[in-house]
């Protein structure tokens, strides 16, 4: 496969770096209108094509898919006339700005019969597949909760605000690893620089049988902290990103509820039990995820992360923003 890589500037580089190490990717196309960047990847990488419109991408017939890699307001545009070439899509998250802009692009790509596929890059950590697996093995038990807490100091983002930009990661590492959809939210934000654009919210979510999750996002925070809680009615996760070793902590801790109705008092029985540290295969998420959309398109299937997984995500965002701009209203799902 060829690929035509647009948008070269933060997150650009580490996909074409990726995409150089897929052994089924024969070619790289880097496109960037800004010729600084395209300078730049050129000198790092000598093996790449480089051009400065994204025309030369579509009407190129050697390349067969293209990866979207600017900013979200550009990736509807671009996704479309893509497709309308005949190139399967490989978007970056969040997959466009808007759930009708997701469905157009779903409807087209079926159409043409192309693969699309959304760069939600925490999917594809040994981490995150950890927990799914421990999840899926029923070792967690019910979820009661899942809570998320991603701060830092920015990086502000000049076209998103923050749940767009951080909350875009957790929505799909909830879906993800949770599994069904979510009942109603409500969120609360705040605009500091005045620009329109909250650069704090917490968002907050309701599933079936009791299940909450929370997130709270925040380009305002003194410290980075990327951690996520997880008490299920058997055993509980944290997941904190920023360690180096033992990301994934999983506790036999939790209560156990005895009820006594001819004392007409319910007992909580604590349970302590051991904590223990899954190993982690070490590989690079973005190295798996290119795998994983080189190997759809050749089977010509759904990938893990499909166009529709990446609507599911935008549905939420738009939820929440939604709230947010009605003062913390309900917003049914
Ligand atoms: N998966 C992740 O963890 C992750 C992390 C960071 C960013 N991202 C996503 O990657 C995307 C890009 O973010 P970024 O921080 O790299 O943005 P950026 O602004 O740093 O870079 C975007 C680049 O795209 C180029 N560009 C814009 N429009 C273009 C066009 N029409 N044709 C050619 N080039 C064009 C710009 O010149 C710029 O170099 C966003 O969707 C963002 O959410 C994902």
């Amino acid at each position: 496969m060829n690929l035509g890589i647009i948008g070269l500037g933060y997150w650009g580089p580490n996909i074409v770096r990726n995409a150089l190490t897929n052994k089924d990717i024969n070619k790289v196309f880097c496109c960037d209108t800004d010729k600084d960047q395209l300078a730049k990847i050129k000198t790092s990488y000598s093996q790449v094509e480089t051009v400065d419109n994204v025309e030369t991408i579509f009407q190129n017939e050697e390349i067969d898919a293209v990866a979207i890699v600017t900013p979200v307001n550009t990736h509807y545009a671009l996704a479309k006339a893509a497709l309308e070439h005949g190139k399967h899509i490989l978007v970056e998250k969040p997959f466009v700005a808007s759930v009708e802009e997701a469905e157009e692009i779903i409807a087209l790509a079926k159409e043409k019969n192309l693969i699309t596929m959304v760069d939600h890059t925490f999917v594809y950590t040994p981490a995150i597949k950890k927990i799914k697996e421990v999840h899926d093995k029923g070792e967690l038990g019910d979820i009661h909760y899942y809570d998320s807490v991603r701060v830092s100091l920015g990086l502000f983002q000049r076209d998103v605000n923050v749940i767009w930009d951080l909350g875009a990661h957790d929505f799909s590492i909830m879906n993800y690893i949770i599994g069904k959809p979510p009942k109603f939210l409500k969120a609360m934000g705040a605009d500091h620089v005045g620009k329109g654009l909250e650069d704090v919210a917490y968002v907050h979510i309701e599933f079936e049988n009791q299940l909450i999750a929370h997130f709270h996002l925040n380009w305002l925070s003194p410290v980075k902290i990327r951690k996520i809680l997880i008490a299920g009615s058997k055993q509980m996760i944290v997941y904190d990103d920023i360690e180096s070793s033992e990301k994934i902590k999983i506790y036999d801790k939790g209560i156990d509820v005895n009820s006594k109705e001819d004392e007409h008092k319910t007992l909580i029985q604590y349970r302590s039990g051991n904590m223990y540290s899954p190993a982690l295969e070490n590989t690079e998420a973005l190295r798996s995820m290119i795998e994983e959309f080189v190997a759809s398109v050749q089977e010509k299937r759904e990938p893990l992360t499909s166009g529709q997984n990446g609507l599911e995500v935008v549905k939420l965002l738009q939820a929440t923003q939604q709230s947010i701009k009605n003062n913390g209203e309900i917003v049914h799902l």
